[in-house]
């Protein structure tokens, strides 16, 4: 048994609102779309936000919504400091924000540092001239010779492509860790750190409760711009890139952050592939105040990855203090229930057998994702146990293959399903079963998927012990899982079944005289704790 508790190392961030909290990832394109041009709007989001307090969650990350020409929708921004006209205007914001306050949800949003759009004017004005005033605000170099880039990065999306574009008109080489219309900004040049900090004020001043920060590891790059080494050929550099420098330049942004109260938040995306080093973009208390825990998105569905994947983020970030986050699905990956069934289909599992736990899985996962010690995500849709919708190559519109999830959300039983139907439909396909599975429908069903998340979210908003307890890791049958999460005296057992086998519960996992409070299969379970866990169930007992 492994038991890790709350690190109490400040007196003002244990009581923050974001260790609480369970957030809410909001894609802009795919939520909801109020204007009927096939594209999701900040109004939609806006006339949508009852429903996710209904859900139960307590803030929002809004991926971009910013000026952009839309090569990697929205992650490629021509002006940080406005709203791209699909999505609505600055007013359009603002009434979000204000609305979304008024009941009680706090709004974080992306701000992506690493890169503009090609299209932005800093850009426009640094390519423009090898002696443009902006000419240091992006990474120039001159390539060897004999034609090839400055260094041997891969950029991400596609894997056989340089990190590099050559100019043709100045004749050098620019950096994009991403798309070529992606170029990356130098933070070695201080106006771009100072225009990047004007960027985070704007938002601030406007009263944004924090951001989302894309790619934050990224930001420092080694001076010398080092090939990466052959073993690690063909992983993105921006997979790898790792360097002291960052961190100086991350405090920096927390402490303008912190210049605003001790409110706001500040979240990493450190796209890196080990926990001890996304861990280290805690600082000293003094980084992030959150960072993605990417490993355990990653993990397969068993119970001994988890178990493992578990007691790894709480050995790593328990030793400095840093409180942990926990993320199932985003935009940047097949949804959970996708990939988790893909993993069946790998190994044999036939199609019956697929469809039939499909669904019980995506609620197990869901009650494991809400009772770990630690700040979860969710990704719009994962409520609906949406899965990815299936894109033919043919109709693939994103450079990095990600559409699937991505899918618009159904809303109801209209034709549309809340969306434009016809041949002017919604920009990517409606995910599968759209017909069966709209929030709507669920809404009307209390034994749907939609009202697990509902039950979990409440009994988790209600018990102090979910929300900030120690956390234990039990010793449990094969397959299982099971974590005891306990406070003042206030103690919870959860009991993951990652296998299509009933299993039965010693009697330390089934304590005599407790009770079920939550079930992922049945929304009035019988109070009496079972002798036997059923397939692809999960249970939260209590005294
Ligand atoms: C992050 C985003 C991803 C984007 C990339 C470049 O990983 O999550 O969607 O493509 O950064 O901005």
């Amino acid at each position: 048994m492994r038991r890790y508790a709350a690190a109490m190392t400040d007196p003002v961030l244990t009581d923050a609102w974001w260790r609480e909290a369970v957030f809410y990832q909001i894609y802009p394109r795919s939520f909801a779309d109020a204007n009927g041009d096939g594209v999701g709007d900040l109004e939609g989001i806006r006339s949508h936000l009852v429903d996710l307090v209904e859900l139960g969650v307590d803030a929002l990350w809004l991926s971009p919504f910013y000026r952009s020409p839309m090569a990697d929708f929205g992650y490629d921004i021509s002006d940080h400091c406005d709203v791209d006209p699909i999505f609505g205007d600055l007013a359009a914001f603002d009434a979000l924000l204000a609305e979304a306050h008024g009941l009680g949800l706090r709004v974080v949003i992306d701000w992506v540092p690493n890169h503009t759009s090609d299209q932005h004017p800093w850009f426009l004005d640094a390519a423009s001239s090898r002696h443009s005033a902006r000419r240091d605000w992006y990474v120039w170099r001159d390539g060897p010779t004999d034609g090839a880039p400055p260094n041997n990065w891969v950029a991400a999306f596609d894997l056989t492509a340089p990190a590099w574009s050559r100019d043709p008109r100045t004749e050098q080489w620019y950096l994009h860790l991403f798309d070529p219309a992606q170029p990356d900004l130098n933070w070695d040049e201080p106006a771009v750190v100072e225009a990047m900090h004007d960027v985070l004020r704007f938002w601030l001043d406007r009263g944004v409760d924090g951001f989302r920060a894309d790619v934050l590891h990224t930001i420092g790059k080694s001076p010398e711009l080092p090939d990466d080494p052959p073993e690690v050929a063909g992983i993105p550099h921006c997979a790898l890139n790792d360097v002291p420098v960052t961190h100086d330049r991350v405090r920096a942004i927390r402490s303008l952050i912190d210049s605003y109260g001790d409110d706001r938040v500040l979240v990493g995306e450190i796209y890196l592939t080990t926990t001890e080093a996304i861990a280290s973009y805690y600082g000293e208390g003094d980084e992030v105040h959150l960072a993605f825990n990417f490993p355990a998105l990653y993990a397969p569905w068993s119970a001994e990855r988890w178990r493992s994947s578990i007691a790894e983020t709480e050995a790593t970030l328990g030793a400095r203090g840093a409180w942990p986050t926990w993320v199932l699905s985003n935009h940047d990956n097949p949804r959970h229930r996708t990939r988790y069934d893909e993993a069946a289909a790998r190994r044999g599992e036939d199609t019956d057998t697929r469809a039939r736990r499909s669904e019980a899985r995506a609620r197990t996962a869901a009650v494991l994702l809400l009772t770990l010690r630690g700040t979860p995500f969710l990704y719009q849709g994962e409520e609906l146990g949406l899965t990815d919708a299936p894109i033919p190559p043919e109709s693939a519109l994103d450079p990095g293959g990600r559409d699937g999830c991505r899918a618009p959300l159904p809303w109801d039983a209209s034709p549309g399903h809340g969306w434009p139907s016809g041949a002017n439909g919604p920009w990517l396909p409606l995910p599968p079963d759209s017909e069966i599975r709209h929030r709507a429908a669920q809404q009307d069903d209390p034994g749907s998927i939609l009202h697990l998340y509902r039950r979990l979210l409440r009994l988790r908003r209600s018990t102090p012990a979910l929300r900030r307890g120690d956390l234990e890791l039990l010793d449990a049958p094969d397959g299982v899982l099971a974590l005891r999460r306990s406070l003042d005296g206030e103690i919870r057992i959860v009991l993951i079944n990652t296998t299509d086998l009933g299993v039965d519960l010693p009697s330390a996992l089934a304590p005599v005289g407790w009770q079920v409070l939550l079930a992922s299969d049945d929304p009035e379970p019988p109070a009496a704790v079972p002798l036997r866990l059923g397939p692809d169930q999960a249970l939260i007992l209590g005294p």
